[in-house]
């Protein structure tokens, strides 16, 4: 038993070990609750479509999960019919940026935002069906920040998206990629 000190130790090692761990994952959110993790697989989803805003220089890559691509895939939102519940967007934000080779041409600077839209008729039936967050790219620390100083920040999504209502509030229609 003159052993125990040294399991104890160890023991004691290993949970501060695992606490420091556990706190390192704490879940990223928005301050209206909807986590990052709703998008953790963006990596591999279809691309719907991609946008120049003029005003603001910007380069939008829209992309969309399963659910998203399919509503897409059968003509919405243009048939004006709303998406089905657990389809979500991504929007990826960059700024433009002239081709170092080729100054015509826009390229896309450094990742500046990540925005996301999850659709869940019941749950966010106070937001018109649809859930917004929004998160910062800081590029030199390679992650992700939630953006929006309370948690009512989406209202300012909201009263734009309302531009789109006849659409299901998506902006985006889908770009055909040529047949498969
Ligand atoms: C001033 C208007 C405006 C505001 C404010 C705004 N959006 Fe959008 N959003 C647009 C437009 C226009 C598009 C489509 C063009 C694009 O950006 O690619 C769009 C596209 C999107 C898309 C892709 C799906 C779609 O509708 O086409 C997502 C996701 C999105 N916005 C999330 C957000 C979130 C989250 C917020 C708030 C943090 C927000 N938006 C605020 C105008 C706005």
């Amino acid at each position: 038993m003159k052993n125990q000190p040294m399991y104890r130790g160890a023991i004691l090692l290993a949970l501060i070990l695992s606490l420091l761990i556990l706190g390192c994952q704490k879940e990223l959110k928005a301050p209206n609750g909807l986590s990052f993790s709703v998008v953790k697989n963006y990596h591999h989803w279809p691309l719907i479509s991609f946008s120049y805003r003029q005003d603001l220089q910007e380069l939008h890559l829209i992309l969309g999960n399963a659910t998203a691509f399919e509503d897409f895939l059968h003509g919405i939102p243009d048939n004006g019919h709303p998406f089905t519940d657990g389809a979500v967007l991504v929007r990826l934000v960059y700024p433009a940026r002239a081709n170092p080779s080729f100054g015509q041409d826009l390229e896309p600077g450094r990742l500046k935002r990540l925005d996301y839209m999850i659709k869940d008729a019941e749950r966010f039936k106070n937001t018109k069906g649809w859930g917004y967050a929004s998160f910062a790219y800081l590029s030199q620390e390679k992650r992700f920040k939630p953006l929006g100083s309370s948690a009512d920040f989406f209202r300012n999504c909201i009263q734009c998206h309302e531009k789109a209502r006849k659409r299901d509030y998506v902006f985006t229609s889908y770009s055909p990629k040529g047949p498969r």
